[in-house]
């Protein structure tokens, strides 16, 4: 017998329960607090994992507890919500979609596990990989915007920064992908409310994601709070067990989400803890995270013979399993082992710098950007301008506030010869407006206007959906009669709007003379955006979501399948709004830079593919821009005529090119013929002979793509 099954052998139900227990623990002065226990169940083998708790020393003290005073000795997983970096903050993960590049995408999460294992963490909950298409769910700012390839790109390269090449590293974190699955089209945007959605959707929209990240090795699976036509996913054997365990092939860590196996009894599918917990384990999860479900019920389900000891064993060993390979059985204090020195961190702060300037999505430009050096004095105005705690957006567990820079801060330092004057003007949600008149004097007497709006942080993340998608408070009265005032004195105003989703703000878009979207870009904020705004860095952020105009067009998003009625202008029945486009204000993969760039030459070969074969794409770009720039370059496909109607746009791949003014080059992508396929509701793929487009171009509008045809061959 191996070690596991050894183990195994020798456990009482307890201490099997214990195994699948994971229970919120944190510390105070007086020392460890964990969630509705004490130090003795760690002792007694009855707690196998804690969240929320991090810091060297303190997990090494509870550590020390399980290893060296219970009686098997096993060690714990400590496991945390490391989503968008650790102590040091990156942009939210939907600004770092933006930057469409796997290298930037695996270092971030390669820095944060190494941050957050130097803090005795063995185990993130991250990455978030669900697909939305609808900006008023929250939780949109947690993830990969909405489209199915991109967040494939984004699984694989988060799960390799995370977990290395060797789990047992002491910088390696086991990787959790969350929130399996399709948790983003959520009722009418509301957090945690039901979803009702097709099985193609599933397969071709929400779970794309999920088969990267187990494709690439991720050692735990999260299943979502919501539910799949009544089906809660924390219950649903075809999926979880069907698809993920079967389909799929994952053989790791099923954790619940936070008290979602008790939340099967809310869900109206169990009647008490014994059934939620039977429910749960039948479906395939192992861990049961602050619902107490599996120790309450799991003994009761026994007794009433819905669950065998069998299945108790199976979860059990696939979390000692996780255990080994995480190296906690030989090595349980090496993660925490070493405080990290200070040029670790500067070096990290260097790169949150850097990515926060390229998670920055350039929006509009009428050549108020860059800044001109001759400017003397700015007026850097709006709630988000002096808020550095608000930068770095949710899921900032253990950032350190009073490090993050602010926009007017950041400007201070790139603008050392120029008087940088601050108002807020209003506060973010609030309704007093008396401070506006002031903070309009402020802007006469400036020459250029920086204008700093949008969200709090906590206005997006987990429960923080919202219905209306402009600006929160008295900020819109704000920005208006800033932008007349600049406009009467003609003066630029360049509008940064700060935000965990797309806002719907037209108005504001169409009066600045340029708009950045900056999301939360992490804990260097301020610095990122004065990079961009002074031209040291071109911005080259693109959308990872469609960007409505309002909230009466999500969800909104370009992978639509084509109507029988296409919109036509001159013909009343067909597919459209009366009163607003059907397109977004801007598309998915737009973004401005500095520099001006032109595609053509479109080469597609070979014309002829089988289902084995590799097509080669390659595409000249000039920069005839005055600035050097980088260039993001789509590539599209649509199946014209299939068995089942596909998306007009479907995304393949994506490509970049930095290139100097007058300076041009070309881009080369590939995509396997078997990418052309579709699954099947058996989960088979289907390869139809046929005429596929090969669509090229800046963003997801198909009058800008250049357009080749190829034939699929049998
Ligand atoms: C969230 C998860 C998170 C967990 C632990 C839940 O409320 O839905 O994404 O990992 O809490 O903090």
């Amino acid at each position: 017998m191996n070690r596991i099954g050894a183990l195994i052998a020798d456990m009482t139900l307890a201490e099997k329960l214990g195994q699948l227990t994971m229970t919120a623990a944190g510390y105070t002065v007086t020392g460890p607090v964990i969630a509705g226990d004490s130090t003795d169940a760690i002792r007694a083998g009855t707690i196998g994992s804690l969240l929320n708790l991090y810091g060297g020393g303190q997990v090494h003290e509870m550590q020390r507890l399980a290893v060296e005073e219970s009686r098997l000795g096993i060690p714990l997983l400590i496991a945390f919500d490391v989503i968008h970096g650790h102590r040091t903050l990156f942009p939210v993960p939907l600004g770092e979609a933006a930057l469409f590049d796997p290298e930037a995408w695996e270092l971030t999460a390669r820095e944060a596990a190494t941050e957050a294992a130097a803090d005795g963490i063995a185990m993130a909950f991250a990455p978030m990989l669900d697909v939305s298409r609808d900006p008023r769910w929250g939780r949109t700012a947690e993830g990969p915007g909405e489209d199915p390839w991109l967040g494939a790109q984004i699984a694989a390269a988060k799960v390799r920064g995370f977990q290395g090449s060797d789990l047992a590293a002491a910088a390696a974190l086991a990787a959790v992908a969350k929130h399996f699955c399709a948790y983003g089209p959520v009722t009418a945007g509301r957090d945690y409310a039901s979803v009702d959605i097709s099985e193609r959707s599933v397969l071709e929209v929400h779970l794309p994601p999920f088969a990267a990240a187990i494709a690439a090795g991720a050692a735990g699976v999260m299943p979502a709070f919501t539910d799949l036509a009544g089906i809660p996913m924390t219950a649903h054997v075809g999926l979880l067990r069907g698809v993920l365990r079967g389909r799929l092939g994952f053989d790791g860590v099923i954790v619940s989400d936070y008290n979602a196996i008790a939340e099967l009894m809310r869900h109206g599918v169990a009647a008490d803890l014994a059934e939620a917990a039977t429910l749960a384990l039948k479906a395939g999860v192992d861990i049961d995270m602050m619902a107490n479900a599996y120790r309450i019920g799991l003994p009761v389900a026994l007794q009433r013979e819905l669950v065998s000891m069998t299945e108790i064993d199976d979860a059990v060993r696939r979390v000692l399993t996780l255990k080994l390979r995480l190296g906690l059985f030989e090595q349980p204090y090496r993660r925490g082992a070493s405080a990290e020195g200070a040029p670790a961190l500067e070096r990290r702060r260097r790169l949150a710098r850097e990515i926060g300037a390229r998670a920055v999505v350039m929006l509009k430009n009428d050549a108020a950007l860059p800044l001109p050096g001759a400017v003397r004095r700015l007026a850097v105005i709006g709630p988000l301008a002096d808020a550095a705690d608000q930068m770095c957006g949710p899921w900032s567990l253990v950032g350190q506030p009073g490090t993050y820079v602010s926009v007017v801060a950041g400007l201070r330092s790139a603008l050392l010869g120029a008087q940088v004057v601050h108002s807020p003007g209003v506060t973010i949600g609030g309704d007093d407006i008396s401070g506006i008149a002031g903070t309009l004097d402020i802007c006469s007497a400036a020459d250029a206007v920086i204008l700093c709006v949008g969200e709090a942080a906590a206005m997006s993340g987990e429960a923080a959906s919202r219905a209306c998608l402009d600006l929160p408070g008295q900020q819109r009265r704000l920005a208006l009669s800033v932008i007349d005032r600049a406009k009467a004195l003609g003066k630029p105003v360049i509008a940064i709007v700060f935000s965990g989703r797309p806002l719907a703000v037209p108005w504001l878009i169409e009066r600045a003379d340029a708009v950045l979207a900056a999301w939360f870009p992490g804990c260097e904020a301020g610095h990122s955006i004065a990079d961009v705004i002074t031209g040291q860095v071109s911005p080259s952020g693109r959308t990872p979501m469609s960007w409505p105009r309002a909230v009466g067009q999500v969800p909104i998003f370009f992978g639509q399948r084509p109507s029988g009625r296409p919109a036509d202008p001159d013909n009343a029945y067909t597919s459209k709004y009366l009163d607003l486009p059907n397109e977004p204000l801007f598309p998915f993969g737009y973004g401005l830079s500095y520099g001006r760039f032109g595609l053509s030459n479109l080469r597609v070969s070979p014309h002829e593919v089988t289902a084995s074969e590799q097509i080669e794409v390659r595409v000249d770009v000039a920069n005839d821009g005055a600035r050097a720039a980088e260039q993001t370059v789509f590539l599209f496909v649509h199946d014209r005529i299939a068995s089942v109607a596909r998306p007009l746009l479907e995304l393949k791949g994506f490509g970049k090119i930095a290139l100097r003014p007058g300076e041009s080059g070309t881009v080369t992508l590939y995509i396997a013929a078997a990418e052309l396929r579709f699954l099947g509701l058996d989960l088979r793929p289907v390869f139809e002979p046929g005429e596929v487009e090969i669509m090229v171009g800046p963003c997801a509008d198909r009058s800008l793509m250049l357009v080749q045809s190829i034939r699929l061959c049998a």
